[in-house]
């Protein structure tokens, strides 16, 4: 687990090989951190979002992740993901386990050394904190990561609080 790191922050602050985004299927910007991460990024950032195949509107498929260009931001790629919105989408378990997996095999297969990630379906989709973040970091704990340094950058210090102590339940 040690190269997993948890940080309170705005995530469009941070340097890293590639950000992840906390992204819609449409893929055109949003609010949250997805708006964050548009606002920082500037315009090249929706030009490379509009370059992604679209099918009936939908660039990115729920527990899909696409990995862009990132304007202005100070790395090389944003991985663009889709969390469930946990009321609404089913199995919203599996589908965040497959956003995470989709999107560091992503930072893997192009060759990111860092990533730094939000606390995705965690804010407007509603996914419980702690739920979500047994998964995340489940994930990110699996052998096929330990080459990336990972990030995983809260917003509150409410939510690092519960994310650290998720994480330090997993490390005993
Ligand atoms: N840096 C880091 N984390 C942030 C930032 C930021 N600048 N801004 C918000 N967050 C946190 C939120 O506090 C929340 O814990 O990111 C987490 C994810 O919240 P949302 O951004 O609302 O993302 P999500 O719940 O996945 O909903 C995605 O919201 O913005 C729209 O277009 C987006 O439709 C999509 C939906």
């Amino acid at each position: 687990m040690k190269h997993i790191r948890l940080m309170l922050g705005d995530i469009t602050a941070l340097q890293a090989d590639a950000i992840v985004n906390a992204a819609n299927p449409k893929m055109l910007g949003g609010g949250g951190v997805d708006g964050a991460i548009h606002r920082a990024a500037g315009p090249d950032l929706l030009a490379a979002c509009r370059a992604v195949p679209e099918h009936d509107g939908v660039r990115c498929p729920i527990g899909e992740a696409r990995i862009t260009s990132a304007g202005n931001l100070n790395c090389r790629h944003v991985i663009h993901t889709v969390g469930p919105r946990y009321l609404l989408d089913p199995d919203p378990q599996l589908l965040l386990d497959s956003a995470y997996t989709h999107t560091l095999n992503l930072a893997v297969t192009h060759g990111c050394r860092s990533v730094a990630l939000p606390a995705v379906s965690c804010g407007v989709y509603g996914y419980p904190l702690e739920e979500a973040a047994e998964i995340a970091l489940a994930v990110a704990a699996r052998k096929e990561y330990r080459s990336l340094d990972i990030t995983f950058c809260l917003f509150s210090q409410a939510n690092l609080d519960i994310w650290t102590a998720v994480y330090t339940q997993m490390c005993d």
